[in-house]
């Protein structure tokens, strides 16, 4: 088949660009490289079935060429990182919410199959964990611009919804949950990277708030599985599917864990959150998916462990360290 991966440059579309390859399937990849990097995809390029254009999902004339000639479409590109959103508030809101605009138009027109992906952060405030699908979403008011990342995400999942309704366009919507591994950079403020990282380098691991804030990883190899198997079952169509893992640990907790698993001598520093994003940020508390849906619909079960994650990313590193030495 003819898959288009919009953000295939990027850390989860580069892995699925891999694993699909490896199905034997033909794939673009359209990635403006504004958080992604070259170096993601480079590997692929010597492929016959590859090919990567650097181009923006905005580009309207030329992203109606590229779907009306693929089969099905995962539209990974977006902005993302809670330092950027902080940072680059219009942005973020233009890129994700006119972005998926356009896919989604095309895929219409066009009776593509596509998966959307959104995030955990739709679910907001929300205390009552395990996040349920059909929970209700509670966002903060809109000065604080941390939001904009969920609500626009949220205005992309009732974009979706609305094509499925209106024409029974073939989407599915997933709600990612912490999604890490390989290939992720700690520069847009992603946590696991950073404090792995830090941890190799014996330098101290920056800790936002009082560390007690608890978040689930799941491994990006596990993850890739998933969208792939939703975009593969029909029955998914129309539906909004969490996807990650359930096995929560507290932010103090990852940092203990990647200093044990790197045999670090870092220090651990406990940063207000006002000094590391400025005013206008809030945190989530508890972030844990329930992932009974995903399992009733295409058996997901994710096998990898937060050890695995840190092992995977640390070793990554030092592969790095050496090259460049
Ligand atoms: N990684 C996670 O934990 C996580 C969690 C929830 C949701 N998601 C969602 O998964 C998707 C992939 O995220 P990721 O973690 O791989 O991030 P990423 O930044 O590595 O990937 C996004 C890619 O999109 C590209 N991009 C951005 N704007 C573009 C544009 N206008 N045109 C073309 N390409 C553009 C970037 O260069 C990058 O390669 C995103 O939709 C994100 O919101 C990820």
């Amino acid at each position: 088949m003819k898959i288009l991966i919009t953000g295939g440059a990027g850390f989860v579309g580069s892995h699925l660009a891999d694993k699909l390859i490896s199905q034997g399937h033909e794939i673009t990849v359209i990635d403006d490289l504004s958080t992604g990097r070259y170096s993601n995809i480079a590997h692929l390029e010597d492929t016959e079935r590859f090919r990567l254009i650097i181009d923006t999902v905005l580009n309207e004339k030329l992203m109606e060429e590229l779907i009306r000639e693929t089969d099905h479409v995962y539209h990974m590109a977006s902005a993302v990182g809670v330092k950027l959103i902080m940072e680059r508030p219009v942005r973020t809101i233009e890129t994700i919410f006119r972005g998926t605009d356009v896919v989604l138009g095309f895929c219409s027109r066009y009776r593509k199959r596509v998966l959307i992906p959104s995030t955990s952060e739709v679910y907001g405030k929300g205390a009552s964990v395990p996040f349920k699908e059909d929970d209700d979403l509670l966002t903060g008011a809109t000065d604080k611009h941390r939001w904009a990342y969920a609500c626009a995400k949220t205005l992309d999942e009732f974009l979706a919804l609305a094509h499925w309704k209106e024409t029974r366009l073939p989407v599915v919507v997933v709600r990612l949950f912490n999604t890490v591994g390989p290939r992720q950079t700690g520069q847009y403020g992603m946590v696991v990277p950073r404090f792995v990282h830090a941890a190799i380098r014996n330098e101290p691991i920056q800790v936002h708030g009082d560390g007690t804030q608890s978040r689930c990883f799941g491994h990006v190899h596990d993850v890739v599985e998933g969208l792939t198997k939703l975009l593969d079952s029909p029955e998914c169509f129309g539906q909004v599917i969490n996807i990650g893992n359930s096995e929560e640990t507290s932010i103090k907790g990852l940092a203990d864990r990647a200093i044990a698993l790197t045999g670090s001598t870092s220090e651990i520093q406990f940063i207000p959150y006002e000094e590391a994003y400025g005013d206008g940020f809030e945190d989530m508390r508890r972030r844990v998916p329930s992932l009974e849906k995903a399992k009733r619909l295409i058996g997901y079960q994710p096998t990898r462990s937060l050890d695995d994650i840190i092992n995977d990313v640390a070793n990554e590193y030092r592969n790095e360290v050496a090259a460049a030495a």
